[in-house]
């Protein structure tokens, strides 16, 4: 099917530039020796996870269903952190994952045992206390207060027997100029017990597959690590996997004008891009421009009924009419995974556009999938 035919609105994975990601992550851990993993909480569109474990070592998850997604799909290392476990779902998870994460010394010391029974390697999330970004306290796990990762004022050496491996995950969307800095936190607040160990784990929020990412930086901060404290270092990535490798098409329903023109769509930012309101941020839609730029601006927002349901202000060549159809990009991370049927909204179809330019649609959804949600 080509891409103009797609049945709107419709999520596609770019399949040529989901490669071009992994080999790039490919080249990191060919060039360091580190593992990487899928961060599933970003991308789960598990038709293309044979494809992804060509190139990576396998995929962590956040609960006992990303777990068994990767598993079940992927079927490579599978690793988990969770905040807090689930007595009723811990011995499922040991299960499947290799490695489990445990948030604090008392989750540690409630499912520990049950973890080594299954053989897992089990590690523990730190919390260096080194924010390295401003402005979004919702997505940085350092912030004070944070429930997320054991602060040095929590450790407790003592209690270490058994623990091969640590982890930390503080950033977000950056650079590898953050991670150096971060580690150096990391050395400095819990140096002393990193040579006990077998692993670390640098979490996920690298930028590695954004033009101009300072790989090289990353790939000797690796090397460094490995080399001083005989440790497998581990990356978990979500965007990067799938960074710009994504587009959510979309239909002009109507416009309108008041004071401004306005054009609302068969997409909904609240339902089918919860992050450009949670973050916030404008998503790139192509053949537009910044507000002004091009004769004729458009408010672009969706059908719901909530008031603040608006994707941003673009211009345009020409106004746009109901039946034209929009592209934005970079929709394939931490949008199908966070999507919602509000308002009875119809959720996006998947697809994937191949290699060669064809598109496939993968899974269409329709009237069940709302109602079967609901009781
Ligand atoms: C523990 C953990 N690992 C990995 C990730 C993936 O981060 P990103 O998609 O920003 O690379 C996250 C994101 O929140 C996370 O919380």
């Amino acid at each position: 099917m080509k891409f103009e035919h797609l049945p709107t609105p419709c999520y596609v994975v770019d399949q040529k530039q989901l490669r071009r990601n992994l080999e790039i992550l490919e080249s990191v851990t060919s060039h360091t020796g580190c593992r990487i993993l899928l961060a599933q909480k970003a991308f789960s569109m598990y038709a293309v996870y044979p494809m992804i474990g060509e190139y990576l070592n396998g995929t962590t998850a956040s609960g006992l269903y990303e777990a068994k997604l990767g598993a079940e799909e992927m079927g490579k290392e599978n690793h988990i952190f969770s905040p807090a476990y689930r007595e009723d779902e811990f011995d499922e998870i040991a299960s499947l994952c290799g490695h489990i994460v445990f948030n604090s010394f008392s989750q540690l010391e409630r499912f520990g045992a049950r973890a080594r029974e299954k053989d897992c390697s089990i590690g523990l999330r730190i919390n260096p206390e080194f924010s390295t970004q401003e402005g979004h306290e919702i997505y940085d796990p350092c912030a004070p207060g944070s429930r997320l990762g054991i602060t040095p004022a929590n450790f407790r050496p003592e209690l270490l027997d058994g623990v091969e491996g640590l982890h930390f995950h503080t950033l977000c969307e950056q650079d590898s100029d953050a991670l150096l800095d971060t580690v150096k936190a990391v050395e400095e607040k819990f140096g002393p017990w990193l040579s006990q160990m077998k692993w670390l784990n640098f979490g996920g929020g690298h930028h590695i597959t954004r033009p101009g990412y300072d790989i090289a930086a990353l790939e000797s901060c690796i090397k460094r690590i490995q080399e001083t404290y005989q440790v497998q270092v581990y990356l978990e990535p979500g965007e990067a996997v799938a960074l710009n490798a994504g587009y959510l098409v979309t239909t002009v329903l109507e416009t309108l004008q008041n004071e401004i023109q306005i054009a609302i769509l068969d997409t909904s930012a609240a339902c089918h891009m919860p992050d450009v309101l949670e973050m916030p941020y404008r998503p790139p839609l192509l053949h537009s421009g910044e507000p002004g730029k091009k004769p004729c601006t458009f408010r672009l927002a969706g059908p719901t009924c909530l008031a603040g349901d608006v994707i941003g202000d673009y211009s345009f060549d020409a106004p746009l009419k109901p039946g034209d159809r929009l592209v934005f990009a970079d929709m394939a991370i931490y949008s199908m995974v966070k999507n919602n049927t509000f308002n009875g909204m119809a959720l996006p179809a998947i697809a994937l556009q191949e290699e060669n330019g064809d598109c496939r649609i993968i899974h269409e959804f329709g009237y069940e999938d709302f109602k079967n949600r609901l009781s």
